[in-house]
């Protein structure tokens, strides 16, 4: 039972509001969200047009500094980027540090970490406009060679620098599949399949790992250290890493013979921890609207790419079944975006580990808006309450006593 005086403090009474289900932790200007009708926009632009007819540098132009970039600052913040891709040679060592089964997240994060190291400059809260451009740019510009060099690492291969002629997603492309010695060709269909969807991941409004970035840079964290923190976030299953543990999922549905029904009932079953990855949404209780435009842009790239793969036959089956469930139904329990974004990656050929990583470059953007918002907005240091439920009182005793 909760001790009504418990809710009271000095300013007023606590609300008690666990997992923030309908808690507002700020105002923002930058992105929209309805859950019920299953809108998402960016700065006022729907979702659906940005993913049509945007790259995904115009889309972290416009998250960050709130409008559509003309062509000049379009050119000038790509060039930026371009300028700032390559990391310090003494990032090697740290990276040379992890034994080859690490995880990639685990790297990314530790390296976004350790850029405060080489550009000690950022970590001053009160960085000039002018300044804080600059460790933007620099963190946009580094994220996909440390992404591609945790891979890299992973499979004890040599790192690919970047080339500064191919444009962001072709860079990544070339850093994480070229082999030193041989000519690597870059599909434009990956290319264009991956702009998508970095776009469709961009940013979410107060999601697990933007609020975490909030939270940490209320503290002044510099922006960096903000970033490194909001990447451990997504990491978990719950979050960005359910895009891994839908395929894991998937696999594990096909070795078992591939019977969707089965997990249907695993997954209705409380006293199974199973959940249907890639199912259910805080937010969206309709349709999440990155699951339509992703499902549509997994059949176009499989049958572009020449692609079969029986894990999306599983999945459309295990949609369809979930779909007509009525516990799925009463629930509102939808597809989300990570139910079908694996399914891409996989087609891209990007290893199954890397997926949240993808998340996290998609994410990027995102964050680094959301903390610049909260700098501008001057937020006081983010500090929960809590009902204390514990014991009352009571005195020590000691060791023989106990
Ligand atoms: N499979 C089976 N049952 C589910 C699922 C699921 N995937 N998701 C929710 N439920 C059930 C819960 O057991 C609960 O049932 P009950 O009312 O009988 O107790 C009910 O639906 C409500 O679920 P909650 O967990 O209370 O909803 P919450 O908003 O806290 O969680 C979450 C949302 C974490 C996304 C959840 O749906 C889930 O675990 N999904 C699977 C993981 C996943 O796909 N995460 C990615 C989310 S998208 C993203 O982060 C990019």
């Amino acid at each position: 039972a909760i001790d009504i005086n418990n809710l009271r403090s000095e300013s007023g009474y606590i609300t008690l509001d666990s997992g923030y289900k309908n808690t507002g932790a700020t105002e923002s200007a930058i992105t929209f969200l309805d859950g019920e009708e299953g809108i998402l926009r960016y700065r006022g632009y729907p979702i659906e047009q940005l993913a049509e007819e945007s790259s995904f540098i115009e889309v972290a132009y416009l998250l960050i500094y709130g409008s559509l970039p003309t062509q000049e600052q379009l050119d000038s913040f790509t060039n930026e980027i371009k300028i700032h891709t390559l990391v310090n040679e003494d990032m090697r060592k740290i990276l040379d540090g992890f034994p080859s089964a690490a995880h990639p997240m685990g790297i990314l994060s530790a390296l976004v970490s350790s850029l405060t190291a080489f550009y000690p400059e950022s970590l001053n809260p009160n960085q000039k406009k002018e300044e804080l451009d600059l460790s933007i740019v620099r963190l946009m510009a580094k994220m996909p060679t440390i992404a591609a060099w945790s891979y890299k690492n992973s499979i004890g291969h040599p790192v690919n620098y970047p080339k500064n002629k191919l444009d962001y997603c072709s860079n990544f492309l070339h850093m994480m599949f070229a082999y030193p010695t041989e000519d690597y060709q870059i599909d434009p269909v990956v290319v264009k399949a991956l702009n998508k969807l970095l776009i469709l991941h961009a940013d979410h409004e107060q999601n697990c790992s933007t609020s975490t970035v909030r939270l940490v840079g209320s503290a002044n964290a510099s922006l960096y250290s903000s970033v490194s923190a909001g990447i451990s976030a997504l990491w978990g299953p719950l979050h960005g890493g359910a895009n891994q543990a839908v395929i894991e999922m998937l696999e594990q549905i096909k070795a078992d013979g591939g019977d969707s029904k089965k997990f249907i009932a695993k997954a209705k079953d409380k006293d199974d921890p199973f959940r249907l990855m890639g199912f259910g949404h805080r937010v969206y209780k309709n349709f999440d609207p990155r699951a339509t435009i992703i499902k549509k842009a997994a059949d176009e790239v499989l049958t572009a790419l020449g692609v079969k793969d029986p894990i999306l036959d599983i999945a459309k089956e295990l949609e369809e079944a979930a779909l007509t469930d009525q516990y799925f139904v009463d629930r509102k329990l939808y597809p989300n975006v990570d139910f079908y974004s694996g399914i891409i990656y996989r087609a891209l050929g990007i290893p199954t580990d890397m997926f949240t990583v993808m998340f996290a470059l998609g994410r990027l953007p995102g964050w680094i808006s959301q903390w610049k918002e909260m700098r501008e907005q001057k937020e006081p240091i983010g500090r929960p309450r809590q009902v204390y439920v514990g014991e009352k009182e009571r005195n020590y005793v000691q060791m023989n006593g106990r």
